[in-house]
């Protein structure tokens, strides 16, 4: 083996999102160490600011002075570039504000599923108004007392539950929300920490008595393990690669990709189990892995990988047998129709790949052809073709700027484990 190579990977997105979004609407002034500074995250800083929340970023450290529940109608549109994240979570904001909204974001955001918050929000007393088939722009115009909710998502998505506990701040009345499999849980993780009393009972949520966000901390975000996958699949496939992920977030609900590494014979071991922030994090080491086996994801374990399957769908070029990805419909709605993306260009490299409507099989070949790679502008599809790129494989990408929405270092951190 080489020298032992160490990293660490970018921010968690959705962690850092929220501790935007929550701290300000919070009472107090929150810093934020490790924020991540990539477009996504950063157009939420820029959409409270224009909300007339006071942010600054000094020497790394993001600072906010939470102006509580209520904020300023911003003079201008607010532009969330490519992130559902930040459309769906800062609706649900402006659901509870006394003004309009006018929300907007990237082509591919404009063409992302709106519907499965504008819902919820309209049925709490939001006016929300969209272009056709609920798509963004959205025009919302909130009110700063909605009604209570009992709402039964029929898609587990850590986005439409946000939206639905957030607006339930801005109510005094019930508010429950359950979810057919438990996606990711950082809301409520952190809105427990800024003092919001919320019970959890399976999959059932339900808003207590309090929901005003006090606080005055320092936040701490973890790295992303859906960033960190990206390069511990190269690490995976790089002989003699060996390298430890430092701050690695290992939250249950984040963590399905260690479970199929595991089951592919993927060679990691987790070190140093510690709490950041109300999260469980550690420092992840992976080694060359020669022997994979194959996948098979399907059922509850997709809302704990969702935006690993790409990353997973290049380790399944090494495997000793066929995988099979099922039930992961939604991934025909994230930043492109990644079932597409994945498949189209695997043909193009040469692999043998049926298409379904909710996955697809992926004949294992460490053969490629050389080919041109349409990444849709998808950062996750970008990422993960750019292994192969990075494995020695003739291939082009269509543009390589995208990765810059969520893992800024993506390409200087490819490098060095190839190194
Ligand atoms: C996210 C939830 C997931 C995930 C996305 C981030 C979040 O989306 O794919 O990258 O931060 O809440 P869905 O809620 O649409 O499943």
């Amino acid at each position: 083996m080489d020298k032992v190579k160490t990293l660490r990977c970018a921010s968690d997105k959705s962690i850092s999102h929220r501790s935007a979004i929550f701290s300000s609407i919070a009472y107090g002034t929150n810093t934020i160490k490790n924020y991540l500074f990539a477009q996504d995250t950063l157009n939420t800083i820029k959409a409270f600011k224009k909300l007339g929340v006071e942010i600054s970023i000094d020497n790394g450290i993001v600072s906010i002075k939470g102006n509580g529940k209520y904020l300023k109608e911003a003079s201008d549109i607010i532009d969330l570039g490519n992130s559902g994240t930040g459309m769906r979570l800062i609706s649900a904001v402006c659901a509870g504000q006394n003004f309009l909204s006018i929300l907007t974001g990237d082509n591919s955001l404009k063409n992302r599923p709106m519907k499965r918050i504008i819902e919820p929000l309209a049925q709490m007393g939001a006016t929300i108004l969209s272009r056709k088939n609920f798509l963004a722009p959205l025009a919302i115009f909130g009110k700063n007392n909605l009604s209570g909710i009992q709402y039964n998502s029929n898609i587990a998505s850590a986005q439409v539950k946000s939206a639905c506990l957030i607006a339930g701040l801005y109510t005094d009345e019930k508010v429950e929300f359950s979810e057919p499999h438990l996606s990711r849980n950082h809301t409520e993780i952190m809105l427990k920490q800024f003092g919001v009393d919320l019970t959890i009972e399976n999959r059932k949520i339900t808003l207590g008595k309090n929901r005003e966000l006090h606080g005055n901390f320092e936040i701490d975000v973890p790295a992303d393990i859906s960033s960190c996958a990206f390069v511990m699949v190269m690490c995976a496939l790089k002989p003699n690669c060996e390298a430890i992920f430092f701050d690695c977030l290992v939250n249950p609900t984040r963590t399905g990709i260690l479970k199929v590494f595991s089951d592919m014979g993927v060679n990691y071991e987790i070190l140093n189990k510690k709490a950041m922030c109300g999260e469980e994090v550690a420092d992840i080491l992976v080694r060359y892995s020669p022997n994979l086996n194959p996948f098979y994801i399907d059922g509850e374990i997709l809302p704990t990988l969702i935006d690993e399957i790409p990353a997973l769908s290049i380790l399944a070029l090494f495997a000793g047998k066929p995988s099979i990805l099922k039930d992961a419909k939604e991934l025909r709605v994230k930043e492109s129709d990644r079932i597409k993306s994945i498949v189209e260009n695997l043909k193009k490299l040469g692999v043998s790949v049926e298409e379904y409507e909710d996955g697809f099989k992926i004949q294992p070949s460490k053969k490629l052809q050389k080919a041109y790679i349409e990444t849709h502008f998808d950062h996750r599809i970008a990422m993960s073709f750019s292994i192969l790129k990075a494995l020695g494989y003739s291939l082009d990408l269509s543009e390589t700027k995208s990765p810059n929405t969520s893992y800024p270092n993506f390409f200087e951190h490819l490098k060095y484990l190839g190194s």
